[in-house]
Formats: structure tokens, C-alpha cells, sequence
């Protein structure tokens, strides 16, 4: 049997990377998926790609009455919520910690945590409702470890472990799991963003440098990301509660 057969999961972040991934995966495993972004375009496209039991929605993940929207339109078209990867996230600016400004700070965490908490409070109702479920988080190695010019970054996605922990602390006698998704540097649009930003025109210098302190010597794909995702989300991981899940090709063992 698929691992995710029978079960209804929505997703935020699920335009491309690691939300696409995961996505794809969640729904060739038997889920039906409600893939959300901030525009409806992509999103749409990603789950008419997919055909039955996908559907794709608007959501921004800083506003309350889309996370709303989400889980109502999960329960509407599928009948019911088992699951929710809150994975929407920004990288934001790299820079000294004293050069951000007030309003950037902001931004990251009105995406990276209190969307976050938006997710968790709007699928909380329908995943008790239903017994029980499981809550994954995109958090990071950033979520762990400090990284020099990233600190909006780094604090909100450590922010989301301490939420991690106290929701699966509070959640866990409802038989709601939750846990983080820690992925180290990923092959993709969010790592050549600070590639780039980082030394402007010689990304591809940043790039071999952090390549060269992982283990396996190179980035982790969006579909290993998603592997684990899905595992999270499955009842494969009916044990798993209140822990932190690296796909970081080795980066944190040293
Ligand atoms: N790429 C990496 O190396 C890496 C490493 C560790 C963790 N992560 C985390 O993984 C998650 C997915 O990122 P990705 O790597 O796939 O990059 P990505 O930029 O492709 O995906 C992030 C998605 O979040 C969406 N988003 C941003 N603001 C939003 C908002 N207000 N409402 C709804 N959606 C919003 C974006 O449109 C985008 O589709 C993020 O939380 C990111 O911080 C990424």
C-alpha cells in the first residue's frame, strides 16, 4: 500500500522547490493534496498536472483567514485534514546583523514563524477532528546552527523548532504529531538566491564553498527533501514526535 493512501494533507510553499517536491510525492503516495502558494497560478498548474485529488489555491501564509481558507478547502473537496506541511519560507536579505532593518526582520518572521503559527492554528481543529495527524515543519540546518549574514533567517528558523517542540508537546495527547524538516543547502531557487546575494556574480564560488563542508560533497535534491517529508507525514512515523529531521548530506556531523 502507498504511504499516504486515504490521507488529506495541505501544503504552504508548494510553488516550486521543496513544496513542489514534496507535492508530487505526497500525491503519487495515494494523498490528496491541497497545494497552496502565494499566487494560484503555479499552484494550479502543479495540481491539474496531477489530476484527481489535487487541488491548487492562493494562500499567503501571513494571513489568517487564507490558512483558514486552506484547511476549509481541504476538508470541503476531501472530507476531512490528516496532515499539514508548513513550508512556505524566505530567505530574505544577507547582510551584517546590524545592517537589517526593522521592516526586513519583520517580514521574515511574519512569513518563516507566524506563518507558520497561522498553519498550525487554522489544521489544529480539523486534525482533532479527524483523531489525530501529523504537523511537518520547514525549518533548516539554519534551524540549528548559526550562519554569519543570515541572522533574520537563521533566528526565525530556529524560532519554529521551539514552536515545533511545544506544539508536539501539547498536541501529542490528541495523537497529533509534529516535527521538523531540517534541510541543509538544497539544490535549488532559495540557495542561489543567497549564493548570489553573497558574492555578487561568483555565486557559483559560494556554491563549491559550502558544497565542500558537506560530507557528501554536494547539495541535497528537492526529492530528498520530500522523501522525508512524506515519511513524516505517513504513519510510518507514528513514533516520531517532537524531533528535528536532517537531510543535510552529512553538513552537522562535523
Ligand atoms: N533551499 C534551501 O537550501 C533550504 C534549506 C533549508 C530549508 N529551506 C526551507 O525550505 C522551505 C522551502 O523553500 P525552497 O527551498 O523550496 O525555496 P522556494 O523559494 O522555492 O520555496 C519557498 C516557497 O514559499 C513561498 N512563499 C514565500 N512567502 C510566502 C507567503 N507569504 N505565503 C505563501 N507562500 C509563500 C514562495 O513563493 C516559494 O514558492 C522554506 O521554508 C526554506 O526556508 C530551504
Amino acid at each position: 500500500m502507498n504511504s499516504l493512501e486515504g490521507k488529506v494533507i495541505v501544503m504552504t510553499g508548494g510553488a516550486g522547490g521543496i513544496g513542489e517536491a514534496t507535492a508530487r510525492l505526497a500525491h503519487a503516495e495515494g494523498a490528496s493534496v491541497v497545494i497552496t502558494d502565494r499566487e494560484a497560478g503555479p499552484v494550479t498548474a502543479i495540481a491539474e498536472s496531477l489530476g484527481e485529488r489535487a487541488l491548487g489555491l492562493a494562500v499567503d501564509v501571513t494571513r489568517r483567514e487564507d490558512n483558514e481558507r486552506m484547511v476549509a478547502a481541504a476538508v470541503d473537496q476531501f472530507g476531512r485534514l490528516d496532515g499539514a506541511f508548513l513550508n512556505a519560507g524566505i530567505e530574505g536579505q544577507v547582510g551584517p546583523f546590524d545592517s537589517r532593518t526593522d521592516a526586513h526582520w519583520q517580514q521574515v518572521f511574519d512569513v518563516n514563524v507566524h506563518g507558520v503559527r497561522l498553519g498550525a492554528e487554522a489544521a489544529i481543529p480539523a486534525l482533532r477532528k479527524a483523531g489525530g495527524g501529523s504537523i511537518v515543519i520547514t525549518s533548516s540546518v539554519a534551524g540549528l546552527r548559526g550562519a554569519a549574514g543570515l541572522s533574520p533567517y537563521v533566528s526565525s528558523k530556529h524560532a519554529v523548532v521551539g514552536m515545533m517542540r511545544c506544539l508536539a508537546a501539547e498536541l501529542g495527547p490528541d495523537g497529533i504529531r509534529v516535527n521538523t524538516l531540517n534541510p541543509g543547502p538544497v539544490d535549488n531557487r532559495m540557495m542561489r538566491s543567497i549564493e548570489d546575494q553573497a558574492n555578487p556574480g561568483h555565486g557559483d564560488e559560494i556554491h563549491a564553498m559550502f558544497a565542500s563542508r558537506i560530507p557528501l560533497g554536494r547539495y541535497v535534491t528537492n526529492e530528498e527533501c520530500a522523501a522525508m517529508a512524506v515519511m513524516l507525514l505517513s504513519d510510518a512515523a507514528g513514533g516520531c514526535n517532537g524531533n528535528t529531521y536532517l537531510v543535510d548530506g552529512g553538513y552537522c556531523a562535523q
